[in-house]
């Protein structure tokens, strides 16, 4: 079953087919990020007419890339949410009109359910992590721990009562002055600072349970950098320092998370996904524990199509689909 991907949510227009027997087939993605960095922001209906203008070139790249024509696709999934809506309706409407024209089902897929099964995507089998397994998503809007105990099986362990691991890298690094996206350059500066420079809480890890809170950690790193010298020196230390708080906090409670829903196995998925420090951190904790931790290959950590293509596929293969209304869930909960 060959199986479409479209990917609209944010600001990246994702697009790939997936093919159950034969695994990935192709995948290309555009970026809207130096659009917004003007506006020091994703700027949602610029982001939707940007989706307008890339999708179907997309589409016809994938497919060219595939081998395919359009008329070999067996299914076409979508991102439904949550996202922006303007965003997500113009995949959701691409979709749906590609599926109805060519008598193939649609499938809504769930953006953080994208990222969740991201690292199943491997291209060797044998390498892929089965159910079940812990999953640790941190992304710009969420931060979540989850016992995904089969496909479609998913129970909250614990998210975060305020801003998102990511969203907590961009505010920081904003608030130091570092230009739209933040969290990737504040994550590629902290190797420049030093060792002990600043210290920060690991907030919540004192404490029984699994929910994050990041906004407080914010608060210190501007009062730090309102007392530094706003040296590219001092900005270095805090981003190390901050950096080093963040990981420390995850790695803390994905081990907790491990113990409680008795597995070996963690994935990462979302964008914060790719930060090296938190990849080496839970390396080095997983390797301790005798047990796995495994990410998807970084391009796969961000929003893409891929991720769509694969859930979508997995949907449509238990035979899920919906009917032919046009319809996206901004605010939806896994
Ligand atoms: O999953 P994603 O592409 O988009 C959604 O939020 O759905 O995640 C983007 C987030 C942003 O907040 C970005 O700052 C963060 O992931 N991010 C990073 C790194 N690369 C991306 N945060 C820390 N270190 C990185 N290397
Ligand atoms: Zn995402």
């Amino acid at each position: 079953m060959k199986v479409l991907g479209i990917e609209t949510s944010c600001d990246e227009t994702g697009v790939a087919v997936y093919d159950t027997g034969a695994g990935l087939l192709a995948h290309a993605l555009y970026s809207q990020v130096a659009m917004h960095a003007e506006y020091g922001g994703v700027v949602p209906e610029l982001a939707s007419r940007d989706h307008v203008r890339k999708l179907l070139p997309l589409v016809h790249e994938v497919l060219g890339d595939a081998g395919l024509q359009v008329a070999d696709l067996d299914g076409v999934a979508y991102t439904a949410g949550p996202g922006l809506v303007g965003a997500l309706l113009v995949g959701a409407g691409t979709a749906r009109a590609l599926a109805w024209a060519l008598d193939v089902p649609a499938v809504a897929v769930h953006h953080m359910e994208g990222h969740l099964l991201a690292p199943l995507l491997e291209d060797d089998p044998a390498g892929r992590p089965e159910p079940p397994f812990v999953a640790l998503l941190v992304s710009g809007g969420h931060t979540q721990l989850v016992h995904v105990e089969g496909i479609g099986r998913y129970r909250l362990l614990g998210e975060t009562l305020d801003d998102a691991a990511g969203e907590a890298f961009d505010k920081t690094a904003k608030l130091m002055g570092l230009p739209y996206p933040g969290g990737p350059r504040l994550a590629a500066l902290a190797p420049q600072g030093r060792e002990g420079a600043y210290r920060f809480p690991r907030p919540m890890t004192n404490r029984p349970g699994l929910d994050f809170s990041f906004s407080g950690l914010k608060t210190q790193v501007l009062t730090a950098w309102q007392e530094s010298d706003r040296s590219d020196q001092a900005r270095a230390d805090i981003a190390r320092g901050f950096e080093e708080a963040v990981v420390d906090t995850l790695a803390i409670k994905c081990e907790r998370a491990l113990d409680e829903a008795g597995c070996d196995t963690l994935v990462v998925a979302g964008g914060v996904g790719a930060n090296e420090r938190l990849r080496a951190k839970l390396g080095e904790m997983a390797r301790r524990r005798g047990g796995r931790v495994a990410f998807p290959r970084p391009a796969f950590c961000t929003d893409n199509g891929a991720m769509i293509a694969f859930a979508g596929a997995l949907r449509l293969q238990a035979g899920q689909h919906e009917g032919p209304e046009v319809r996206v869930t901004p605010r939806w909960d896994m």
